[in-house]
């Protein structure tokens, strides 16, 4: 695992779009195609802009990269809250890349539906038998420690045989859809991208209190063959005392 303190949220996005542009580069050479799961939340938009703005955007081969989501809202895809409209606006509207490599969740369907439809995608992409493996995942973490749509004690955490299924939160009462541990846990990047003050006190507890760790789904994030890398800006690492901090 490595830990990045960045300065600000600023510094933070440029350093995602840097490992972003890199990972995207040596995978495509080697595979021919690079396939990221993107999350919703406040942290990642500015590096979604960045990767879209003329200082990035010729360094990435687009039309090779396949996009899904990590999690969705059930709600339509127009609606200000979706995850789609959120990537849709900042990155992928602004750069040449076929429809058919934008894999989103169906956030309008029924939960059951879209987590069933989006699953059925994330076969026919990977392969039907094999556990698929993305090559890079960006999470962030909520202060209750949730990632993706997994919210601490959620029956979503033992899912064991789905890559995606539907969680229903009662606050605020919203239906969503997620995907599972276990493909999370096979990527072979992961990078946690985390900011502000009010995630001190959660990054101090994943990271600095081993027990705690597995009480948090952020926390149980582990690939089993792959890297992890936390971006952390100033505020959010001001409770980090004993990790092994790199500042950048
Ligand atoms: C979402 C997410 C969610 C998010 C965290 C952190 O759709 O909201 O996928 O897991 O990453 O809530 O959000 P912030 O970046 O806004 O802190």
């Amino acid at each position: 695992m490595e830990i990045h303190v960045c300065p600000d949220l600023e510094a933070l996005s440029h350093k995602a779009t840097a490992i972003f542009v890199d990972i995207s580069r040596k995978c495509i050479v080697l595979k021919g195609r690079f396939a990221v799961a993107v999350s919703g939340g406040s942290t990642p938009r500015r590096l979604y802009t960045l990767l879209s703005s003329n200082r990035y955007r010729e360094k990435v081969d687009w039309r090779s990269i396949n996009f899904f989501w990590v999690d969705e809202r059930c709600i339509p895809k127009g609606h200000k809250d979706s995850n789609f409209r959120l990537v849709f606006e900042t990155l992928l509207s602004k750069l040449p890349i076929p429809d058919d490599n934008i894999h989103r969740i169906k956030g309008e369907e029924e939960p059951e539906k879209g987590a069933k439809q989006y699953e059925d995608d994330l076969r026919e992409f990977f392969g039907k038998n094999a556990l698929p493996v993305f090559d890079l995942i960006i999470l962030g973490v909520g202060e209750d420690g949730h990632t993706a749509s997994l919210f601490p004690g959620s029956r979503s955490l033992e899912e064991t045989n789905k890559l995606a299924v539907p969680v229903y939160l009662e606050r605020p009462k919203r239906h969503r859809v997620t995907l599972t541990l276990p493909i999370i846990n096979n990527s072979t990047h992961i990078l946690f991208l985390v900011a502000g003050p009010s995630k001190a006190g959660i990054v101090h507890e994943i990271l600095e209190e081993g027990d705690k760790r597995e009480r948090y789904p952020a926390g149980l994030v582990s690939p089993v063959r792959g890297t992890i890398t936390w971006l952390i800006d100033k505020e959010a690492a001001k409770r980090l005392e004993n990790v092994n901090i790199y500042i950048t």
